[in-house]
C-alpha cells in the first residue's frame, strides 16, 4: 500500500470508493466540486495493488475574525477507506501525510468536523477551545464534532472567529 498524490487518472477510483464509504453520493459529489473549483488544497490517495482504496481531500477554509480579519488554513474531508480495508490503519496513513505535507507548506491550521473520537489521535481539538465555530453551525448544534489543530506555531489569538468552508463545498 502506498499512499500519493492524486492524479486525473485515480477519478474514477475516488469516486467509485466514495460512494462506497458512505451511504449517499455526497461526499463523492464534493470532492468532485472541490476539483472543479481549483479548491482542492491537497488530496491524497492510498493504492494497494493498483486499486484506489483510500483518500483524503484538505481544501481551504477562512476563518473571519471579530476584529475584521481574516485568517486562511485548511479543512480535512472528506476522508474515506473501501469498506473491505477499513481498520488497517489506512485512514491514519492518509491524514498523517497529509497532515505533515501541509505543516512543511507551512499551513497554520487545519479544521475538521467529524467524531473527536477518531480525530484526537491527531491532535485536534475543540474549535471552541480557541473561540472558533463553524458559519454553518449557528445553532452549535456540531460544535463538539468541529475541531482545529495548529500546524505551524501556537493556536493564533483571533478572538473570536466564524469559519467558513470554500463555497464549493457546501454548494453540492
Ligand atoms: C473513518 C475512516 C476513514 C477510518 O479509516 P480506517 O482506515 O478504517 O481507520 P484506521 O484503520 O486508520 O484507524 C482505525 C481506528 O479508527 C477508529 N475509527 C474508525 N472509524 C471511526 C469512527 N467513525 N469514529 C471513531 N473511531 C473510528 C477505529 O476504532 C480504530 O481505532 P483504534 O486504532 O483505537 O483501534 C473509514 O473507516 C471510513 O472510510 N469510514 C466511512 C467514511 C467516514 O465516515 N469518513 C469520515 C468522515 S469524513
Amino acid at each position: 500500500m502506498q499512499i500519493r498524490a492524486f492524479s486525473p487518472d485515480d477519478e474514477t477510483g475516488v469516486d467509485t470508493l466514495l460512494k462506497a464509504a458512505f451511504p449517499g453520493p455526497g461526499e463523492a459529489r464534493l470532492v468532485t466540486a472541490l476539483r472543479a473549483a481549483d479548491a482542492d488544497t491537497l488530496e491524497l490517495v492510498a493504492e494497494d495493488h493498483g486499486q484506489v482504496v483510500g483518500c483524503v481531500m484538505f481544501s481551504p477554509v477562512t476563518a473571519r475574525c471579530d476584529d475584521g480579519s481574516e485568517r486562511h488554513g485548511v479543512g480535512l474531508g472528506p476522508v474515506a477507506v473501501i469498506p473491505e480495508h477499513q481498520a488497517r490503519g489506512i485512514g491514519v496513513a492518509l491524514i498523517e501525510a497529509g497532515i505533515s505535507y501541509l505543516t512543511t507548506l507551512g499551513v497554520p491550521w487545519c479544521v475538521v468536523l467529524g467524531e473527536p473520537d477518531y480525530y484526537q489521535r491527531f491532535g485536534f481539538t475543540a474549535a471552541a477551545s480557541w473561540n472558533w465555530s463553524w458559519a454553518g453551525d449557528p445553532d452549535g448544534q456540531f460544535a463538539a464534532a468541529f475541531q482545529v489543530r495548529a500546524l505551524n506555531g501556537p493556536p493564533p489569538r483571533s478572538g473570536v472567529a466564524s469559519l467558513h468552508y470554500h463555497p464549493a463545498f457546501l454548494g453540492v
